[in-house]
């Protein structure tokens, strides 16, 4: 294991992308923001320094972050923001992980630009548990924003430029990144099939597919044959449900390019999946299972010390000052409770004890229980409130994340930070808690840490509280974690050496 310096500097800069042109706030330069790469069991140090005038932090998304909440990003739940020249720097170990991960902006909007891959390769002499591909390549899809309100996928298929040569016979490992601010995406290669080896930096069983669906915050590793005789294939990658933004349909900007192919020969488009192909998205959503080897095992929570319904979605709150929505605005919430974010750090607030900052009082199951499929009920009303659920350090937690449907049904990409979770069972219409959990599966459920709660339905999933501190659950459709789709989980201490949050390093932002 070795120490991996890295230094991010925060500048902006004029960056051109489908024809437009504007000044963007980048890590050194660049757009997408550089690759960081290390080995499981390495210690990465970040030193961030903001040279712009924004407030900046920066999250290392799916990372366990054991014990160093400090390093994890979330302005305002883990830490201040960095203020404009300041510096921090971002110390953690990565500790039983490998794969693929993304590392964005955690404060505001600001991820829709800073972004980037993170590749944690195993630890030196281990193998993949598949064969070894002829080459690797990270593919961040992302938008890009002509205007506040558009955004435009696909300046994404990004990382050659971006043709990638592959010669017949070959195999090459993709590393898809969803690095959009609210965009789930289809992708697919023409002619090629997709086989898929590993989502969120866990290993899952392989299996063959032709298009995956990717949430933004996930991040999924296909292995592509390049079996067919010669020619140009399109990649691309399109939209999965309705989104409240505009967009632009596919522009395949991407192609497989095999060697010995003219450059003048025509490309072989692929055919996108219409928008709403739910049943194209379930296909793969349903296929994936851990790999559950004996030196990959699934250690799935069997006994629940904690069994949680969060009723998620969209809401409406009083706003006597707001003019267009007679004297109210459309919030999103969890169990009715739309998150205010605080002005210290929730983690600060814990360890050092100061008052005021928020509460305990959560609740585990929605206040007022309604037919979420039904007609809609006549109180849409949330509560504002900076509310955190609490674990005694190892409590087992399972959540049923429940779609209210309400204003509009939605699937919303759920995260949780400090944890990998099982998705043990999914569901449409009411989740019901006598008869489900009967077919929930509990020996090889993919094991991840951004998942989609299906729009009408629900999804369950299950972790182990084994890692104490501050951790922030939140839908990854930016505009909906604006509207308060968030919470928090707080773990307590334990009482072992190594079961307690690590000192705050001496550098840490102050609010
Ligand atoms: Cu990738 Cu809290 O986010």
């Amino acid at each position: 294991c070795r120490v991996r310096h890295y230094k991010f500097n925060v500048v902006m800069r004029n960056t051109s992308r489908l024809c437009s042109t504007k000044s963007i706030v980048t890590v050194n330069g660049r757009f997408p923001g550089p690759t960081l790469t290390a080995r499981e069991g390495d210690t990465v140090l970040v030193k961030v320094v903001n040279h712009v005038k924004y407030n900046v932090s920066i999250h290392w998304h799916g990372i366990r972050q054991l014990r160093t909440g400090w390093a994890d990003g979330p302005a305002y739940i883990t830490q201040c923001p960095i203020q404009p020249s300041q510096s921090y720097v971002y110390n953690f170990t990565i500790t039983g992980q490998r794969g693929t991960l993304l590392w964005h902006a955690h404060i505001l909007w600001l991820r829709a630009t800073v972004h980037g891959a993170l590749v944690i390769l195993p630890k030196r002499g281990v193998p993949y548990p598949f064969p070894k591909p002829h080459s690797e390549v990270v593919v961040i899809l992302a938008e890009w924003w002509k205007s506040d309100t558009e955004a435009v996928i696909n300046e994404a298929l990004k990382s050659a430029g971006f043709t990638l040569s592959v010669q017949r016979g070959k195999t090459y490992l993709l590393r898809l990144i969803n690095a959009a601010l609210n965009e789930e995406l289809f992708f697919k290669i023409a002619g090629h099939k997709l086989t898929v080896v590993e989502v969120d930096a866990t290993y899952v069983k392989p299996f063959k597919i032709d298009t995956i669906v990717i949430a933004p915050g996930q991040t999924t590793n296909v292995i592509v044959s390049a079996d067919q005789n010669s020619g140009k294939y399109a990649l691309s990658a399109s939209p999965f449900m309705d989104a409240p933004i505009t967009v632009d349909n596919v522009t395949a900007t991407a192609t497989l390019h095999y060697s010995g192919t003219l450059s003048s020969s025509p490309t072989t488009f692929a055919t996108p999946p219409p928008k709403n192909a739910t049943a194209i998205a379930n296909n793969f959503i349903d296929s994936l299972k851990s790999l559950n080897s004996k030196k990959y095992p699934a250690q799935v929570p069997i006994k629940v010390d904690h069994s949680l319904l969060f009723a998620v979605g969209l809401g409406v709150n009083p706003c006597p000052s707001c003019k267009a929505g007679n004297g109210s605005r459309v919030v999103a919430s969890v169990n009715n409770v739309t998150f205010v974010m605080p002005t210290t750090a929730l983690l600060q607030a814990h360890i050092f004890k100061i008052k005021g900052v928020f509460t305990t009082d959560f609740p585990g199951n929605p206040p007022n229980p309604f037919n979420y499929t039904g007609a809609a009920p006549t109180n849409l009303s949330t509560k504002n409130g900076t509310k955190v659920y609490r674990l005694a350090y190892n409590d087992t937690v399972q959540v049923v994340l429940q779609d209210t449907g309400i204003i509009a049904p939605e699937n919303h990409p759920v995260h949780l930070h400090g944890f990998n979770f099982f998705a043990v069972g999914k569901g449409l219409g009411n989740y019901n808690a006598k008869n489900d959990p009967k077919k929930f599966n509990l020996v090889d459920p993919v094991e991840r840490n951004t998942i989609g709660v299906p729009s009408g339905g629900w999804i369950a999933i299950r972790f182990r509280g084994d890692n104490p501190g501050v951790w922030f659950l939140h839908c990854h459709l930016e505009v909906h974690t604006t509207w308060g789709l968030k919470m928090a989980f707080l773990v307590d201490n334990g009482k072992g050496p190594k079961e307690s949050v690590l000192p705050p390093p001496k550098d840490l932002p102050k609010c």
